[in-house]
């Protein structure tokens, strides 16, 4: 049901809101990822640095525009075969993984790799699911961020990649137009895009 409906359910919770939209936040979440500075590279293997590096940059404000220093954007992603860390044996504990934590404008730049696209688990009642309904089991790429900061509206959310296979035909349906990335080549190869999170107060 998580895979089916999580969507609807983050879609009524968020309708009151200002701030940026959110997405679904899945069943791969770990707590306590290494903390990081506002300018980092995700915890990776070698293997893993052969790949294009991705730049994820921007800013996390309050629904005015200011700076929010100190919050922190916790972000998980699947590697350039699909696999999470602590999902997968042969990876390490905390492979792309981190908790970064903004500079004193609310400002980060997070190095990583572009993951790739793949099948949710199709043992058990989900498998049977999808293949009576004739759909697919893909997910297109992502990465899994949740953003926070004292006294603001959490943040969950997943960001996709304009193009992408699966983005528009996601069996999660968990993608929106305004979570699409378009990551730009510079100079160095790297594929940089930017970014940036308006968070709402707290509610309670
Ligand atoms: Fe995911």
């Amino acid at each position: 049901l998580d895979v089916f409906v999580e969507h609807d359910i983050e879609e009524v919770n968020s309708r009151n809101f200002k701030g940026t939209k959110g997405s679904i936040e899945g069943p791969y979440y770990v707590p306590g990822a290494p903390q990081l500075p506002a300018r980092c590279t995700l915890p990776m293997r070698d293997e893993d640095r052969g790949h294009p590096a991705l730049v994820l940059r921007g800013q996390v404000t309050d629904l005015d525009g200011a700076g929010l220093s100190g919050a922190t954007i916790e972000l998980w992603h699947a590697d350039d075969e699909g696999y999470y860390s602590q999902f997968a044996p042969h990876l390490p504990e905390w492979n792309l993984r981190g908790t970064i934590v903004t500079d004193s404008e609310g400002r980060y730049e997070i190095t990583t790799i572009q993951p790739a696209p793949y099948q949710i688990p199709t043992d058990g009642p989900t498998g049977k699911f999808i293949e009576a309904a004739g759909w697919h089991p893909w997910r297109p790429a992502h990465l899994h961020l949740r953003v926070t900061s004292p006294g603001k509206r959490p943040i969950i959310t997943q960001l996709y990649f304009a193009g992408g296979d699966w983005v528009d035909d996601d069996v999660a349906t968990a993608t929106k137009p305004e979570l699409l990335l378009d990551p730009v080549i510079d100079d160095a190869g790297r594929k940089v895009v930017d970014y940036d999170f308006a968070l709402d107060p707290a509610t309670d």
